[in-house]
């Protein structure tokens, strides 16, 4: 399965923040926003990854990430002129997905909660059509809006309704077989001018192939499109990480787990952060693992 992570968009909401940075670029707590939905695919298993952004962005993405050898990826960037719609990355991206399954993932979302790896394991294991995540909000008139049956089939979808029919929020995480490609093309810009990722998973929903999982209690999903969700994200990385010691969406640290690259290549990526609190985590992550391999 390929990923792509959609890192575009104006940043209207965050300025002056995104005057002359991008969104996804902004801290939230200890790291770049990025880190949080590049570590979602690398739970998922995912190596193969491109990042679509606003050409006067890509650079900023480049040169914090290169081509993810680091870290055991395959990182690569492309561009989307205008933000035309989420679902344009299928048609920005349809070189890199090839004849692949993918993951989309927005830029601006975080996800963390307990046994997250195996819950986007088990969806991209059933994946027929489109797997999405649901997650119950107070103000669901703002996002994409699902109700679903006992099994998970969706029974209906909606961008920003009015009236929503349910509190299911579909979430900025995507799982789709390769006929998204072919269904982006067939998309016309709704009435804001977007090709709305909604009307995607309406085609699916229509041939009976859209499931959705709910994220429920116990699991955190947090967008970051205003100052105070934006903070307010940072507030919640900051107390869980103070609380048990151990780091939100740590790319390195996912790499190892992983096993996308070694303690020896985790402990080196750690020395040069040496000076920040985030090389020293890496480096004792590192020796742990080393010594837990030596031992058994
Ligand atoms: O966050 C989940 C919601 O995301 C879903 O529930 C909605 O169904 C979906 O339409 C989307 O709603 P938003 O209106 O919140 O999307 P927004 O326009 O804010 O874009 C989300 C992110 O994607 C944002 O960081 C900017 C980026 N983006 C957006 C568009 C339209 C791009 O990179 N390119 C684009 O063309």
């Amino acid at each position: 399965m390929k990923g792509v992570i959609l890192a575009g968009g104006s940043g209207t909401r965050l300025r002056p923040l995104t005057g002359t940075l991008s969104k996804q670029v902004l801290p939230v707590y200890d790291k770049p926003m990025i880190y949080y939905p590049l570590s979602v695919l690398m739970l998922a298993g995912i190596c193969d990854i491109q990042i679509i952004s606003g050409k006067d962005h890509l650079e900023m993405f480049r040169s914090l990430l290169g081509d993810g050898d680091r870290i055991g990826l395959d990182i690569s960037y492309a561009e989307q002129a205008e933000p035309r719609g989420i679902a344009e990355a299928f048609l920005i991206g349809k070189e890199h997905i090839g004849r692949d399954q993918v993951a989309l993932i927005l830029g601006d979302n975080v996800f963390h909660g307990p046994g997250f790896s195996s819950v986007l394991t088990a969806s991209a294991a059933r994946l027929d059509g489109c797997e999405l995540f649901g997650y119950p909000v107070k103000d669901a008139q703002r996002y994409g809006v699902a109700e679903i049956d006992d099994g998970g089939q969706v029974l209906s979808i909606e961008e920003k309704p009015r009236h929503p029919r349910s509190n299911l929020a579909v979430t900025g995480l995507y799982l789709y077989d390769n006929d998204v490609v072919e269904i982006a093309r067939t998309l016309r810009p709704s009435a804001r001018g977007e090709l709305e990722i909604t009307d995607v998973n309406k085609v699916y929903l229509e041939q009976g192939r859209a499931r959705l999982t709910e994220l429920g209690r116990g699991f955190a999903w947090l967008d970051m499109g205003t100052h105070d969700s934006l903070l307010q994200a940072g507030q919640y990385v900051q107390l869980l990480e103070q609380r048990q010691g151990e780091r939100i969406a740590c790319i390195e640290e996912i790499a190892l787990r992983m096993g996308f690259i070694s303690a020896e290549q985790c402990y080196e990526l750690g020395l040069e952060l040496r000076a920040s609190s985030y090389g020293d985590y890496l480096i004792d992550v590192a020796t742990r693992e080393a010594s837990a391999v030596t031992l058994t």
